[in-house]
C-alpha cells in the first residue's frame, strides 16, 4: 500500500521525527495534542515497538491518550508523574521569543499544565506557524459554561484600549452546539489579528472570574524544531539560536501511516 502525504504533513512528520532525538530512556514525557503532535506519538510508538524505548508518557487530552495507548506508549497521569522530564507539542503560532498561541484543538489547559512543569518544553511545527507579532490566529481562551455569556461581556469590555488590531469574541462551536473541552469547558476564540503586549494580555484576561486559561504560553518553549516539505528540519533553541540543521528521508512505512485516510 503506497501514501502519498501533502507537503504540510512531511514537514509536520519531519519535525517530530526530529524531536524523538530528545527522549531518552527512562523520561517522562507530556504528549501534545493535534495533527502535529499526533506524529509524534506515532514515531515514538515506532521506537517503544521496534526499539524497546523506555518512557512514559503524560497525555495532554483524551484524543492524545487514546492515541498514546493504542501505539504502545505506556501512559500515566500528570499526578503520576508530579513533574516531566520533556514535553513535545504543536503549536498554533510561535513568534522569535518563542511565545506561543496553543489551542487551536481545543486542548490549551491540559497542554498549559503539562507544559509548565516539564523540564523542557519543545515544539514541533511547519514554517507556517511563525509569526512577527502573536493574534493572527485567533487565540483560544477557555471559560467555565456557567454565565460563559457574562464573561463573553467582560471580556470584549477588557478588550477596548488594549494594544490589538480586532476585537472579536466567538463561542467555538462543534456543529450546532457549543465546544466542551476535555475539563467540561467552553473555549473562547478572540480574533486579535495582532496582540502588541502577550505579557500584559495574559495577565489582565486571566483575572477576569470565569476565566480558566488562555492560550498564551509564555516563556514556556525552549527549543521549536521547524520541519520541511522536503524533508529539512532546524532546530532552534531559545538561547543559543540555530543549534542543527538536518534531513530526514522520508521512508513511507505502513506502520506509521496506515491510519492516514481515518
Ligand atoms: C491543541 O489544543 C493545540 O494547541 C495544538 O497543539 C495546535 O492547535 C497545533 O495543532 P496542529 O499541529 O494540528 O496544527
Amino acid at each position: 500500500m503506497s501514501f502519498e502525504l501533502s507537503p504540510i504533513e512531511k514537514a509536520k512528520f519531519v519535525a517530530a521525527k526530529q524531536a524523538t532525538q530528545y527522549v531518552k530512556d527512562g523520561m517522562k514525557v507530556g504528549l501534545g495534542t493535534g495533527s502535529t503532535a499526533a506524529w509524534l506519538v506515532k514515531c515514538l510508538g515506532e521506537l517503544v515497538e521496534k526499539e524497546g524505548l523506555k518512557i512514559k508518557g503524560i497525555p495532554t487530552s483524551t484524543r492524545t491518550a487514546e492515541l498514546a495507548r493504542n501505539v504502545g506508549i505506556e501512559v500515566i497521569s500528570l499526578d503520576e508523574a508530579k513533574w516531566l522530564d520533556l514535553t513535545i507539542d504543536g503549536t498554533d503560532e510561535y513568534d522569535d521569543n518563542f511565545n506561543l498561541i496553543k489551542g487551536g484543538g481545543g486542548a490549551l489547559l491540559q497542554e498549559k499544565i503539562v507544559a509548565t512543569a516539564s523540564d523542557q518544553m519543545i515544539v514541533i511545527a511547519d514554517a507556517s506557524k511563525h509569526v512577527k507579532t502573536l493574534g493572527q490566529f485567533p487565540l483560544p481562551i477557555e471559560v467555565i459554561p456557567f454565565g460563559w455569556q457574562t464573561t463573553k461581556s467582560l471580556v470584549e469590555e477588557s478588550l477596548i484600549g488594549m494594544d490589538l488590531l480586532g476585537r472579536q469574541v466567538a463561542l467555538r462551536m462543534k456543529g450546532e452546539v457549543p465546544f466542551y473541552t476535555d475539563e467540561g469547558n467552553h473555549i473562547l476564540d478572540l480574533h486579535l489579528k495582532r496582540i502588541g503586549n502577550v505579557r500584559n494580555f495574559s495577565i489582565i484576561i486571566n483575572q477576569i472570574p470565569g476565566i480558566v486559561e488562555n492560550g498564551l504560553f509564555i516563556d514556556v518553549c525552549d527549543k521549536v524544531i521547524i520541519g520541511y516539505g522536503d524533508g529539512n528540519v532546524e532546530v532552534l533553541d531559545i538561547n543559543e539560536g540555530l543549534i542543527e540543521k538536518n534531513r530526514i528521508d522520508f521512508v513511507e512505512t505502513t506502520n506509521l501511516f496506515a491510519d492516514l485516510n481515518d
